[in-house]
């Protein structure tokens, strides 16, 4: 009786083919399938010279559904949108049944999960897992969000926390696994279940949404040190190497060190300084600000790094606005003076990120009565996605003491990191606004801060003016705020109490 397959992988792209071969190398037997034929290929012979488990390809999903034990499990690596049910439906047709698991591992819209999962209840176990960490990640250890059916978690679990990036339990720092054949290090996994269906890709919606604001507050941070510092970019680089070793560690400050110290081969100068200024976006960071304005959630520095690609993309228009806007005349400051404060502004903005981020996953966790683990959620941060930093581990910490925390700033050791750094964070904007400088997410960030220190704000005066125009009513700091007035202002008969 020939020995069945333990998973199957769907979609041999970048991710599913790095995922596969993960699978194997982590002993678990792997049939494999993709439409296209090289891909296929490829595959074998990037298996053949490990030492793995079994990897087969198929050129059928009834194949495929043969060769599987059952129940099944079926990993889909394929784009976000129809192509999911796509496959879902040839599976069905050819096979699949009631007990097999289908993980959608892309990064799809978190409402389309939970109707994928309403959809196809008694027909297969729908489930998802987002994975983070891109190609390296996703072959040597990504991070993992899965959520759907508890019971289908169990039967995943063992593989997905023996693929995923691992934590030292001690440091909390990243166990780096780079290279084929490592052995598979002890460590905390970054694979823990999120919640019922839709609840994973929601957390890895916004993973993205940090992810780009962490990445625009990186770029604000070196372009003041390239525009007002005149540092080059190797110099910069060399900062961030520095910066990569304390309170900033994280990938993405590990990565901007990496490139900005590549040579361009073809022209000798940076590389990054040859690469045309117009980021693209595939659409998870606007999904996120996207459903903060839906939960009322002021992300704005997400918001605002999104808004910040939008501007990058309007390079015609800037290159003209360059000539034709009056900015004042930058003049350059000393290095020496700058860079620890650049370093406290880019820590005090990453946490109003962060902030907003857990403030986003709270208010959907709220509407959809998830109960989210924020500890969880900020430990497989930890390692193997793109927002990995140590910094994690002081948000796990946070969440652990006060399991309540209503906003993370009101953490104490973050409220005391950033009464220590504000004053940093300040001079350093006031310094780029005064030279002219966009720091279009590090501003929205302290906009964040201070909004959330004004205990009186200019909202009263937002009240008062829709009840002018409007008659939108409004309530009164001396009464019971339940009730609501309406003051007369064009015809003097003062204010009136107004039954809703
Ligand atoms: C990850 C990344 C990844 C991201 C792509 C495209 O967690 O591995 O977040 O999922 O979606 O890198 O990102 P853009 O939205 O910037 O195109």
């Amino acid at each position: 009786m020939k020995t069945k397959i333990d998973i199957a992988v769907i979609g041999l792209g970048v991710m599913g083919a790095n995922m596969a071969l993960n699978l194997a190398e982590r002993g678990f037997s792997v049939v494999a399938f993709d439409v296209n034929e090289e891909r296929r290929h490829d595959i074998i012979k990037r298996h053949k010279p490990l030492r793995a488990a079994k990897l087969m390809t198929v050129e059928d999903l009834s194949e495929l559904i043969n060769q599987l034990s059952t129940p099944r499990r079926i990993v889909l690596s394929v784009p976000a949108g129809p192509i999911v049910d796509i496959i879902c439906q040839d599976l069905m047709a050819a096979g699949l049944e009631p007990a097999d698991v289908v993980v959608d591992t892309g990064n799809s819209q978190w409402r389309d999960s939970i109707a994928r999962g309403q959809s196809y209840t008694d027909k297969f176990n729908f489930f998802t897992c987002a994975i983070s960490g891109g190609e390296l990640g996703a072959r040597f250890g990504p991070s993992l969000m899965p959520s759907g059916d508890k019971a289908a978690w169990q039967r995943l679990k063992p593989m997905w926390q023996a693929i995923s990036a691992r934590v030292d339990p001690i440091s909390g720092y990243e166990i780096a696994r780079t290279q084929v054949d490592q052995p598979l290090p002890e460590g905390e996994p970054c694979a823990e279940y999120i919640g019922p269906i839709g609840s994973g890709h929601f957390v890895k919606m916004v993973h993205n949404g940090i992810e780009y604001a962490d990445m625009q507050m990186i770029a604000e941070i070196v372009q003041f040190m390239r525009q007002i510092l005149a540092m080059s970019a190797p110099e910069v680089g060399a900062v961030f190497s520095q910066w990569n070793k304390g309170k900033l560690q994280s990938y993405l400050i590990g990565i901007t060190a990496d490139i900005l110290q590549t040579i361009d081969p073809k022209t000798g100068q940076p590389l990054v300084d040859m690469i045309l200024d117009q980021a693209g976006q595939k659409g998870t960071g606007s999904w996120t600000a996207r459903e903060a304005l839906e939960l009322g959630v002021p992300a704005n520095a997400i918001a605002a790094s999104v808004f910040a690609r939008f501007l990058s993309t309007q390079k015609k228009v800037r290159q003209i606005g360059a000539v034709q806007l009056t900015g004042p005349i930058i003049r350059t400051e000393a290095k020496a003076e700058w860079i620890d404060k650049l370093a406290d502004a880019l820590y005090c903005s990453k946490i109003c990120s962060y902030a907003q981020g857990f403030e986003l996953m709270s208010a959907a966790d709220k509407e959809n009565n998830w109960i989210l683990d924020y500890v969880s959620i900020a430990k497989i941060w930890r390692a193997g996605c793109v927002i990995r930093a140590n910094f994690l581990n002081d948000i796990a910490n946070a969440y652990q003491t006060e399991p309540n925390l209503i906003n993370l700033m009101l953490a104490e050791r973050f409220t005391d990191r950033l009464a220590k750094s504000q004053l940093a964070w300040r001079e350093v904007l006031a310094k780029a606004v005064m030279q002219g400088m966009p720091m279009l997410a590090i501003s929205a960030a302290m906009g964040y801060y201070d909004c959330y220190r004004e205990a009186d704000s200019s909202a009263s005066l937002i009240q008062a003016m829709r009840d002018y125009f409007g008659s939108h009513t409004y309530a009164r700091k001396d009464q019971d705020t339940k009730q609501h007035f309406h003051y007369d202002w064009h015809f003097g008969s003062g204010e009136h109490l107004v039954e809703h």
